[in-house]
């Protein structure tokens, strides 16, 4: 699944960015894809053919009207080759050029020509990003279905400071394998849990954590968006219901384990991303506790490992996260024993990593293996993860699937 044999065209156009699409392109064939990279005239001022083409391992197509080119692959051959096109980076000129339909010169012509899925990642000045004129054509590809991935903010090559930052190569290679949405997961129920727990000291007051919810509702997304029936159990989060997710709103670990535990009874497979609150004060005061006296002892009791009550069973496949903030694998094999999942995903958390940010990484651990994913936007990330849980499931269930 994902990105493996599929035929990638690659479209790189004039811009500083265009140094990143060697990597993209390298980081495509480590993916197992194949890619045949088309360039413009005005990519060819920031980066060769030359390395275009020992990156790709294909001749580079740089002509419409090149008569031996066209003997080799002509334009209409590879537009039928291709599974995917991705213009990374795509200039503001590209942009207006793809949005009005012009066809003079290979790359507009391919796009034209192509019935299949088309992405974009503008790379330009902020400014340029800014003006009506972009967003306008911005706008006529998205309602054409041309995927519009990025820009990101920050740093610009010109030394502005804004939108307009091509994605970074990883980034762009989990939206395009996400663009490939199969229906990998299809007739599959996933419940995922999300978000922190709210435990309850008395009406007005609770023990919690930072979990913003960000990474399991992305899960839950794109578990959805692979085709998967979706239960999505939430702590209280500010986050809005995804689409296409059965979601069921929860305030205390216990809840959440009985809702878990309900959704869980014909699941297929459990994908643990709340941060459940360990303990819970022993007793919930009814009326709101006053300050009587100098100090305050609360006794605290275990809550529920939903985890490992899911695991234990027997889903055909269950996944758990493990948030560290040291000797990350070293504990997150604990975990995948001790809790008896397939598979656990580690991150850092604390000195700004994790919790309430925009973007994370993974080490994937089970069994076998230990296997990273890059930082990127939570988004992706969760998609990269489906993918991988996908295949590891069908892997441990060939009698389900691929469906
Ligand atoms: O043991 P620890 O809390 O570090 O394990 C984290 C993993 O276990 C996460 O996947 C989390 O959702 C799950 N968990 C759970 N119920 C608990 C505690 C953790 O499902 N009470």
């Amino acid at each position: 699944m994902g990105l493996a044999n599929k035929h990638i065209v690659l479209g790189v156009t004039g811009g500083i960015a265009a140094y990143k699409s060697a990597e993209l392109a390298r980081r495509l064939r480590d993916r197992g894809a194949r890619v045949r990279v088309v360039m413009t005239k005005g990519a060819e001022h920031f980066i060769t053919p030359l390395t275009m083409q020992a990156v790709s391992s294909n001749p580079v197509h740089t002509s419409l009207l090149d008569p031996d080119a066209e003997a080799g692959m002509g334009h209409i051959e590879l537009a039928r080759w291709a599974d995917a096109m991705l213009i990374a980076p795509a200039t503001a000129n590209f942009i207006s050029r793809l949005a009005h339909g012009a066809a003079d010169d290979l790359l507009t012509t391919l796009c034209l020509a192509t019935p299949v899925a088309i992405s974009v990642a503008p790379a330009m000045n902020q400014q340029m990003w800014r003006d009506q004129a972009t967003q306008d054509n911005i706008e006529i590809l998205r309602k054409r279905g041309i995927l519009i991935l990025g820009p990101a903010e920050g740093d610009q090559a010109c030394g502005d400071i804004g939108p307009g930052r091509m994605l970074e190569p990883d980034e762009l290679l989990a939206a395009l394998s996400g663009s490939f949405r199969s229906g990998m997961l299809e007739n599959v129920k996933v419940v995922v849990t999300a978000g922190p727990t709210w435990e309850a000291i008395d009406p007005v007051r609770g023990i919690t954590n930072h979990s913003s919810g960000k990474m399991g509702y992305a899960v839950a997304e794109a578990a959805a968006e692979n085709g998967a029936r979706v239960t999505l159990v939430s702590g209280p989060t500010g986050l809005p219901r995804p689409d296409n997710v059965h979601t069921i709103r929860v305030t205390s670990a216990q809840e959440m384990y009985d809702a878990a535990m309900e959704e869980t009874a014909a699941g297929d497979i459990f994908i643990a991303v709340a941060a459940v609150a360990d303990y819970r004060p022993a007793t919930a005061a009814e009326q709101k506790i006053k300050k009587r006296s100098d100090t305050l002892t609360i006794e605290l009791i275990r809550n529920p490992d939903i985890l490992t009550a899911v695991a234990k069973r027997g889903l055909l496949f269950t996944a758990g996260f493990a948030a560290e903030t040291n000797s990350v694998e070293m504990h997150a094999r604990e975990k995948l024993t001790s809790k008896g999942v397939d598979l656990i995903a580690a991150n850092l958390v604390g000195g700004g990593e994790g919790f309430g940010t925009e973007d994370n990484s993974l080490m994937l651990i089970d069994k076998t293996d230990t296997k990273t994913l890059p930082r990127m936007r939570k988004s992706l990330l969760a998609r990269r993860l489906i993918e991988e849980i996908a295949e590891r499931y069908h892997a441990k269930n060939p009698t389900q699937g691929p469906r």
